[in-house]
């Protein structure tokens, strides 16, 4: 028995008690279904008993057992005067809570985003459909935490290959991005002893947060043309650090030969772990590609690579390279956090690496990525010549170091807000947003291809509201 009535609303509310109950009961389950779930509101009148019992095709005395009952629970009472309300205090389910919504930028120069049109959805197809036609039953079995034999086999193949990374299948790990990466070795360092990281300054904020919540204390490195400095490391007590060596994150820069050398060799001297996020290298633009730092020292550094620039952030593909005494306790911490990364998405990238689709997609998209930066540092140069551009080389940002003139950063970053464009000021990645030396980081990744050229019309526009202190 389905019933439908009209509330004092008018609206329809349904009424679908479940099988073989008597209409009774079924109607006042249905009435204290429609209260709790806020479909009848509190002080709304209900039909006359009469009224409800004709429209439901039930017995008037169905109806008016069914109101006393709920009157008795405190659902419903009696109106003065005369007739039925839902009880003010009627328990109502709480409503979930509205997330505030951030609206979406119109124009995207965030750091570090790639452009979500550019994903290859032909060539993840096909890779989805080979992968699934030739993987045996058996990746489909219960995952190892690890992840999918062939695709670390096809990882250690390309990241061999690609950054002169020098591992083997057995020492690999796949995870959930780099995030998760550094997550699961700050607890697995944490839980062997270790108690100070360092992190280069200026860094990704989110970083700081995931060693700050595993337990470490965080110690930060100066960065400058050559990327981080040494010296504060060689004279604490860090346990480890994290490095980007082929591109500063933030400003750019190449770690220079030496300090490399330094860093491997503090490492050695204190039993020390180096996290080498190599996050952005295969879109280098001016010289040939600087190899991964593990190289020098794969006992001590792990390499950590990521899909979420050359493919997308929302697949959540990231990999670690680890030294042997690492790989038994990162890997039980990856079992414990979820068991394994979806095999799925394991399968058709490692396809898309044996076939050379992955490659051929990765130099297409740093083409794309070239013009784009030659645009961009192009129109910098024309319409705001006092802005220093720097960290060129590789990625998909630029950094544009600012006259040092009081405010004009956040000033800068106000107005394109105030244009729907989002700019980062690099106070926000600095530890101490005081000691920050003014500028912006313009990512050039994230415009769709086909906005691109519109996208910088608009940030020319916006520097030329600057001109007066920026020409
Ligand atoms: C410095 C840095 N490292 C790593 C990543 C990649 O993070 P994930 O793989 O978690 O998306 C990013 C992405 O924005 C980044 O900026």
């Amino acid at each position: 028995m389905a019933m439908s009535w009209t509330t004092g609303r008018g609206s329809d509310l349904h009424i679908a008690p479940a099988g073989g109950r008597g209409r009774r009961a079924a109607l006042e389950s249905a009435l204290r279904d429609g209260i709790r779930t806020g479909r009848l509101r509190p002080g709304e009148v209900m039909p006359s008993s009469r009224a409800l019992a004709a429209q439901l095709g039930v017995a008037r005395g169905t109806v008016v057992e069914a109101y006393s009952q709920l009157q008795a629970e405190g659902y419903l009472r009696a109106r003065r005067g005369s007739g039925t309300e839902v009880a003010s205090e009627a328990v109502t389910a709480p409503r979930s809570p509205r997330l505030p919504r951030a609206a979406a930028p119109l124009i995207d120069f965030r750091l570090g985003r790639p452009d979500p049109s550019s994903f290859p959805r032909r060539l993840w197809l096909r890779a989805v459909r080979e992968a699934l036609q030739s993987a045996p039953e058996s990746a489909f079995g219960p995952l190892g935490p690890q992840g999918d034999s062939s695709f670390r086999e096809a990882l250690a193949g390309y990241v061999g290959r690609t950054r002169g990374v020098l591992t083997e299948p057995e020492l690999m790990l796949v995870c959930g991005g780099f995030i998760q990466s550094l997550r699961l070795l700050c607890e697995a360092l944490r839980a062997r002893g270790a108690r100070t990281i360092a992190l280069e300054d200026p860094f990704i904020p989110d970083h700081r947060e995931v060693a700050l919540a595993a337990g470490l204390e965080v110690i930060t490195l100066d960065v400058d043309e050559h990327g981080a400095r040494p010296e504060k490391l060689l004279r604490g007590e860090a346990d480890a650090v994290v490095l980007t060596p082929a591109h500063q994150a933030v400003l750019g820069a190449t770690l220079a030969p030496e300090r490399r050398a330094e860093f491997a060799a503090w490492a050695a001297e204190r039993d020390a772990v180096i996290i080498e996020d190599d996050y952005d290298a295969e879109f280098r633009y001016d010289r040939q590609p600087v190899g991964a730092m593990q190289a020098l020292a794969p006992d001590r550094v792990v390499y950590a690579g990521s899909a979420s620039k050359t493919l997308a952030p929302a697949l959540r593909i990231g990999w670690m390279a680890l030294p042997p005494t690492l790989v038994s306790s990162v890997i039980e911490r990856k079992r414990r956090v979820d068991r394994g990364t979806s095999v799925l998405d394991q399968l058709a990238l490692a396809q898309m690496i044996e076939t050379g689709s992955f490659d051929r997609h990765v130099r297409a998209m740093r083409r794309r990525y070239h013009r784009r930066r030659d645009l961009l540092t192009a129109m910098i140069d024309r319409v705001a010549p006092r802005m220093r551009i720097a960290g060129t080389a590789a990625g998909l940002h630029l950094v544009a170091l600012l006259p040092d003139e009081p405010n004009l950063e956040d000033e800068i970053v106000d107005a394109a807000a105030g244009r729907s464009l989002a700019l980062t000021g690099l106070a926000r990645f600095r530890h101490d947003p005081q000691e920050s030396t003014p500028g912006i980081a313009i990512g050039f990744g994230a415009p769709p291809e086909h906005a691109y050229e519109s996208s910088l019309a608009a940030l020319e526009g916006l520097l030329g509201e600057f001109s007066d202190r920026l020409s």
